[in-house]
């Protein structure tokens, strides 16, 4: 069953008021839900409310009791099919929070009460429409057990609390925006608060609170940092202040996925909020920092104004992912954040728009909501806001911006309103643009160079395409931007922007006499746009465009293409030995970079095995790692001195996160990865001191890592000695797990699912075991003899029987089996139809019947 975007409807009632009473209790919670409703469709519709596995105990229209017969209650929730113009509904219905594995809905984590709406969790707690475009006011009373539940959390203002019998005590919460149910949440324990304020642009006092374990707060120092500096830059950025008197954060060790921005009461998975420079890494500092901006940005992008429906996801998730990314790159460097948000692109946005599992960044159809929340309709959600904005000018996608929040807020709306408002203040016309939204698929622009000699005229001709992906046999070209530039020797000849909008276009540029060779064209500097560019460079070429490209992103890129065309080279067997000019040409750039550590050590990266997929097909992932081995051995060998050098000064102490000293981790964290990785005998003894000396957990891991990749003798007892110091922090215990899990093979898997503190209920432990198997190592993922996925199959299936949105998620990694070598590619095949047969969740049938298609 498949829901379409056309078919629509606005719903027939409007929800004026929503009194919600809690009587909370682990197994058997009451919730008495009283709506105030009235009619705006037809005077024939019936009231229909989405319920989902909820024991009704009595339901009620204007205080009289229904009569069996005058309701209908299904699968899917309550139908009444007569109901008065304005009436008030009370309904009471009984849920077990302790028995929600799902963690969707009402459920329980560390022994507190905590929730998730988004999408469809809401119907889980109480018959409701559950759609975004209904949205509501909210009134909260809740009660619980004193001793166990000190402190109520919900969304809003609080209101009034006290004690009542037998040790309970209860908390009102007020919320007086309007939202739709899916922004609802509840939190109820006992925890350690830390705590802060903010003073907005408006001079409003807001309290602020993180509430965490029980002796980790100080751990929420930096969330709590990153948050009022998220506040101060959406005032200056988009001019948004907050706009409730109190703004709450909970993390919570059972989450789904990252974070949640319930409003006034954002919700994360306690990985994304806890972080000191002993149990974190200076990519969890990141990671927090960003997501707790994304989180904080919903309030205005999201939240005041939703979605009309869950097709328009990108409308929201789109747009605050390319807040969260411009936000980082303001706290950091602008050139390494974009590096690292196309990395993150292309690693996985470009790998599903290229599968079975393609999908538009604002679908026409899904079969399970659960399932789309993507990296397209995310990651190249932002890209499109991006190509907007560069396109328009920074001033109009302002005063864009700015009209779309005073016309939609309160409202729950469309890309074409969102459009709207930019083609009001542009006066130009999106609807090309748009295409961007409906077609699938990566768009591979083709560059060819033709230079005149006689004329001194260089011609570049464009080509677009974008592949047939699933039920989209045909594309239409889209406008595409794209940044160019003219280099020599000297710096840049010219930079404009080309705007590709048909299916091809030639430029003809024509050179001043004191140019007598074809210049190099530079292509999607600041990778201006989410495609694939097709490009037929000679090695020297390449080598060339290394030496001479000014655009910090297009430099790091030019360096993993050349890299790239090496491990394909070296893993077809064309060439047996890295090119020496070529490492020692990556060499030296890197080594000229050392002034910005960050983005030298970005220079180091070489292309992740799953980006070749893209490349050469059919795909053989232990060809490929082999090769790309053996190239990052020749880069250390030739790096050797640099190593020494960069890893014989001492860190940076006393630890701070910011984005400077995280830059001189990182280069030397790279150079650790390369020790690991070099021919040097004395490199294991080197690691080993650096594990037993590391001040900090970056470059602890990092030591590690390289000492278990070496297989060394000892590099059991170095897993043993951290397992030892951290057996009682889970999160630092995931990166035990996802350590082993990334550099071991299926028997690794296998043992560390049989470990003690293995936790299939945990979905943080799940994916540092399974997600990081499938996803960070493709050789041992799709071996040849299907051990690789024997490996997770099981682990997989009771995954999904308990938690349907973790299983369906930890699937997508068979996504690309098609394209694979025909021995893995058979063995995924026969993978993915034992799991169909076996009995899965809709969401992970979902996802297997899309991948096999
Ligand atoms: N809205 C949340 C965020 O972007 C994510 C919610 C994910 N929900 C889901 N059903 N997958 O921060
Ligand atoms: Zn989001």
């Amino acid at each position: 069953v498949s829901v379409q975007l056309s078919d629509y409807k606005p719903y027939p009632f409007e929800v004026e008021q929503v009194d919600l009473r809690f009587d909370l209790d682990p197994d058997a919670t009451k919730v008495r839900s009283e709506l105030k409703v009235r009619r705006t469709g037809g005077a024939e519709e019936a009231l229909e409310l989405d319920g989902d596995g909820l024991k009704l105990l009595s339901i009620a229209i204007d205080g009289t009791p229904l009569e069996p017969g005058t309701y209908e209650q299904t699968e899917k929730g309550l139908a009444i099919a007569s109901v008065p113009d304005a009436f008030t509904l009370v309904t009471e219905v009984e849920i077990a929070p302790s028995q929600n594995t799902a963690l969707s809905g009402l459920y329980m984590s560390g022994g507190r009460f905590c929730s998730q709406c988004e999408s469809t969790g809401f119907r889980r707690i109480t018959f409701y429409p559950d759609r975004p475009d209904v949205m509501s006011a909210f009134h909260v009373w809740m009660a619980a057990d004193k001793a166990a539940y000190p402190i109520l959390l919900s969304n809003g203002t609080p209101g009034e609390t006290g004690d009542l019998d037998d040790g309970r005590h209860f908390a009102v919460w007020d919320d007086p925006h309007k939202k739709p149910s899916y922004l609802f949440a509840l939190c109820a324990g006992d925890y350690d608060v830390w705590r802060d304020s903010f003073t907005t642009m408006n001079g409003d006092e807001i309290a602020l609170a993180i509430h965490v374990d029980k002796g980790d707060a100080e751990r929420a120092a930096w969330a709590m940092d990153s948050l009022k500096r998220s506040m101060t830059w959406d005032e200056q950025t988009y001019g948004r202040a907050y706009d409730l008197g109190v703004f709450n954060i909970v993390a919570v060790r059972d989450f789904n996925f990252g974070a949640m921005e319930n409003k006034g009461l954002n919700v994360f998975n306690s990985a994304y909020v806890l972080a000191d420079e002993s149990t974190a890494t200076d990519a969890d500092f990141e990671a927090i920092e960003s997501i707790v901006a994304h989180e904080y940005f919903h309030n205005w992008t999201g939240n005041r104004i939703t979605c009309r429906d869950w097709f328009q996801l990108c409308l929201k998730e789109g747009l605050t992912v390319f807040r969260d990314q411009n936000f980082s790159a303001d706290m950091r460097s602008r050139p390494v954040q974009r590096i690292k948000d196309v990395i993150r692109l292309r690693a996985r946005q470009f790998a599903e728009d290229a599968g079975p599992l393609a999908h538009s960044v604002r679908p026409d159809n899904y079969g399970s909501i659960d399932n789309l929340y993507t990296a397209t309709v995310y990651e190249k959600g932002a890209e499109l806001i991006g190509m907007l904005r560069r396109m328009i000018g920074e001033e109009l996608y302002r005063k864009g911006t700015d009209l779309y929040f005073e016309r939609h807020d309160g409202q729950a709306v469309t890309i074409e309103d969102f459009y709207k408002c930019f083609e009001d203040v542009t006066g130009e016309d999106f609807t090309q643009f748009r295409l961007w939204y409906a077609q699938a698929g990566t768009p591979e622009v083709t560059v060819e160079e033709n230079w005149k000699p006689e004329t001194r005229e260089l011609e570049i001709t464009l080509k677009q395409k974008t592949p047939p992906t699933p039920g989209q046999p045909v594309k239409k070209p889209v406008p595409i931007p794209l940044e160019m530039a003219l280099l020599d020797e000297e710096g840049n000849l010219a930079e404009w922007t080309t705007i590709l909008e048909d299916e091809d276009i030639t430029l003809t540029m024509e050179m001043p006499d004191s140019i007598t060779e074809a210049p190099l064209v530079s292509v999607n500097r600041d990778f201006t746009a989410p495609i694939r560019l097709n490009r037929s460079l000679t090695r020297d070429q390449r080598l060339a465009l290394v030496r001479m490209e000014t655009d910090p992103f297009n430099q790091w890129d030019a360096v993993q293409t050349l890299v790239k065309e090496e491990i394909l080279a070296l893993s077809e067997g064309s060439q047996a030995e890295p090119d020496d000019a070529l490492v020692a040409a990556h060499a030296g750039a890197i080594e000229r970079a050392v002034d910005d550590p960050a983005r030298a050590a970005l220079l180091t990266r070489l292309p992740e095995v799953g980006e070749m997929f893209l490349e050469r097909q059919p795909a053989d992932a232990v060809t490929l790692n082999a090769a790309r081995k053996k190239l990052q051995s020749a880069l250390a060998e030739k790096l050797s001195g640099f190593i020494a050098g960069t890893l014989g000064k001492p860190t940076p102490e006393p630890f701070n996160p910011g984005a400077e000293q995280a830059g001189i981790r990182a280069l030397r964290t790279a150079m650790i990865v390369l020790l690991g990785v070099s021919p040097d005998a004395a490199s294991a003894d080197t690691l080993r001191k650096l594990y037993d000396n590391a001040t900090n957990m970056t470059e602890r891991l990092a030591a590690l890592r390289a000492y278990t990749v070496q297989k060394g003798g000892k590099a059991n007892e170095a897993l043993a000695d951290f397992e030892s110091t951290w057996k009682d922090n889970p999160l630092v215990m995931d990166k035990w797990f996802a350590l082993q899990a990334t550099t071991g093979d299926a028997e690794t898997v296998k043992t560390l699912a049989a470990h003690p503190a293995f936790d299939l209920r945990n979905p943080n432990r799940v994916r540092s075991v399974v997600a990081a198997f499938t996803m960070q190592n493709l050789a041992a993922f799709h071996a040849p003899d299907g051990s690789g996925y024997q490996a997770v199959e099981e682990i997989i299936l009771k995954a999904d029987k308990a938690n349907p949105a973790l299983g369906a998620r930890l699937l997508t990694a068979f996504e690309q089996w098609r394209i694979l070598e025909p021995q893995a590619k058979a063995a995924a095949e026969a993978t993915l139809k034992r799991l169909q047969a076996a009995g899965l969740s809709s969401n992970a049938a979902d996802i297997v019947a899309r991948a096999l298609g």
